[in-house]
């Protein structure tokens, strides 16, 4: 390595980038109805289980290898499981700490562009008038390009896209101090104050409609939080949590590695590491718990919330959220708050997602910044095509299912695999415990060593199993939405190709730069 490698500004630049990573559209849109669906309070035992023996310890294992890849300039998950696996596959079997977190971000930065445009149209009054939530659900399908009642077609959807992306691209480009850092260090205030302010105006709502008092915040907040514990021998409910534990705190993916990758050696990992998971609990289950369905509840009554949610998280932030503000006093507003503070969540996780790929082309293809984010940005751009086209046929769907929850569980049993097992236990834990503020407690070695493995691969055989031959065969779906499914799926195995021909150009380089 001849040139520095970037670092992180200041600690609490770092950990403000690193909560950004966490904190995302799961939050706020995914995780009120994976819990509603799934028995309310008792959710959260297995939710609170996954969190402990998977989310936590290999959060700290992935901070750990990536502060190790980076002192020796890698910064993507091929060349650090190189590192610490001296065979010639680990690189290979590191693509997915690229693939998936890129896999991600194709259907990612769309979603992030509906915020952005809401909240445009929000302040603006577009969807002014449209009070119900069927006409609004309308109002969001034609956004989409489904039907054409209020918009014309895919025109506005696509600008507000080329937005996202420019300001994505824009980011990466000024880097992890000029670009990152900085965004998460205006960003995340920004989106505490938002999201707080309206959890204050949901608790302060009472019962908007006096002729039906049961429709009542209360009663909404009760609605996620009454425990079902029939709900808890439902094997489906605990891959449910395990699911959302991953996706919510980006474990499994690789992408915080890269993050991990740009700490120095003194930094701490135990501290900084829980304290970043724990902010991403808190604006979870606090603020994303108390915001859509509370709201939704007071507004439409249970019956018809469930409705909305069944439908999807989309239908809940996207159609019910603004029919809601146009009730209130400062509706814009509120709505404003509300899209743009997802809108902040999204672009601080969606840069997360992309930088692995950015970093791999630096450190091992030696390639300059400048290419590297161009051609990462470039790829991103139309790879996203699939799904901004083929929304309908479930394209988006497809790619969240192969990279979000088969390829996280894959990659998290690998990463432990590699980390604990063949690394060995003892060097990993020194690793995590170097420079600790407070060393984490010895019973996590057991843990890490014997429970999140055996967790994981249950998790694997299960979804594997209840899952895997449904969508394999693309069950109940027709023939033109198979097209754009079988499209998606091609789309995937491209990109992973060609990341495994960039892996084995860069071969030299990642075996002979240990
Ligand atoms: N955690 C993000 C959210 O809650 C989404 C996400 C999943 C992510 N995997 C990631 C973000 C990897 C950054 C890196 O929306």
């Amino acid at each position: 390595m001849t040139e520095k490698r970037e670092e992180w500004g200041t600690r609490i630049g770092l950990v403000l980038a690193m909560a950004g990573n966490a904190v995302g559209l799961g939050n706020f849109l995914r995780f009120p109805v994976q819990a509603t669906q799934n028995g309310g309070g008792a959710f959260m035992i297995p939710y609170f289980c996954a969190l402990i023996f998977l989310a936590v310890p290999l959060m700290w294992c992935e901070w750990a290898m990536g502060r190790l890849g980076g002192e020796k300039g890698h910064g993507a998950t091929p060349g650090i499981f190189a590192m610490l696996w001296k065979h010639p596959i680990a690189k290979y079997l590191g693509i997915l700490g690229m693939f998936l977190p890129f896999g991600v971000t194709v259907y990612y930065c769309y979603l992030e562009s509906w915020c952005l445009a809401f909240s445009w149209f929000s302040l603006t009054g577009r969807y002014h008038e449209v009070t119900e939530v069927a006409k609004m659900k309308d109002f969001l399908h034609s956004y989409q390009g489904l039907n054409t009642s209020f918009f014309g077609g895919l025109g506005t959807a696509y600008c507000f896209f080329l937005l996202t992306m420019t300001a994505n691209v824009y980011i990466l480009y000024k880097g992890i101090q000029g670009g990152i850092e900085k965004l998460a260090n205006w960003g995340m205030p920004i989106l505490f104050v938002f999201a707080s302010l309206l959890v204050l105006r949901v608790l302060t709502l009472g019962a908007p409609d006096p002729s039906l008092p049961d429709n009542n915040v209360i009663n909404g907040l009760g609605f996620i939080w009454n425990p079902d514990f029939s709900q808890l021998g439902n094997a489906k409910v605990w891959l449910a949590a395990a699911g959302q534990i991953f996706f919510t705190t980006s474990v499994g993916f690789g992408a915080i590695q890269t993050y991990a990758s740009y700490l120095k050696r003194k930094d701490d990992v135990v501290v900084t590491g829980l304290s970043t998971t724990m902010t991403n609990e808190f604006v979870e289950v606090v603020l994303g718990g108390s915001l859509a369905i509370p709201i939704a509840f007071a507004f439409f009554g249970r019956d018809m919330m469930l409705d909305i949610a069944n439908g999807g998280s989309f239908n809940l932030g996207f159609a019910a959220m603004p029919v809601v503000f146009q009730k209130l006093p400062l509706g814009a507003i509120q709505g404003f708050m509300w899209f743009s503070l997802l809108f902040i969540a999204g672009i601080t996780s969606s840069v997360a997602l992309l930088q692995p790929v950015v970093a791999f082309f630096k450190d091992e293809l030696r390639w300059s910044h400048g290419k590297a984010v161009a051609v990462t940005g470039g790829i991103c751009f139309v790879a996203a095509h699939v799904p901004i086209l083929g929304l309908k046929a479930g394209a988006l769907d497809e790619i969240d299912f192969w990279v979000g929850t088969f390829g996280v569980a894959l990659f998290a049993l690998l990463e432990t695999i590699i980390f604990v097992w063949i690394y060995k236990p003892e060097n990993a834990w020194r690793e995590i415990q170097d420079g600790a503020q407070v060393r984490a407690p010895g019973f996590f070695l057991f843990v890490l060593k014997y429970i999140t493995p055996v967790y994981i691969g249950a998790l694997l055989i299960a979804w594997t199993w209840q899952q895997g031959p449904a969508v394999l065969r693309m069950e109940g779906v027709s023939a033109a939405d198979a097209a754009w499914r079988w499209g998606a799926r091609g789309l995937l195995v491209s990109i992973f190709a060609a990341m495994c021909y960039w892996v084995h150009q860069a071969k030299d380089r990642i075996e002979e730069a240990k």
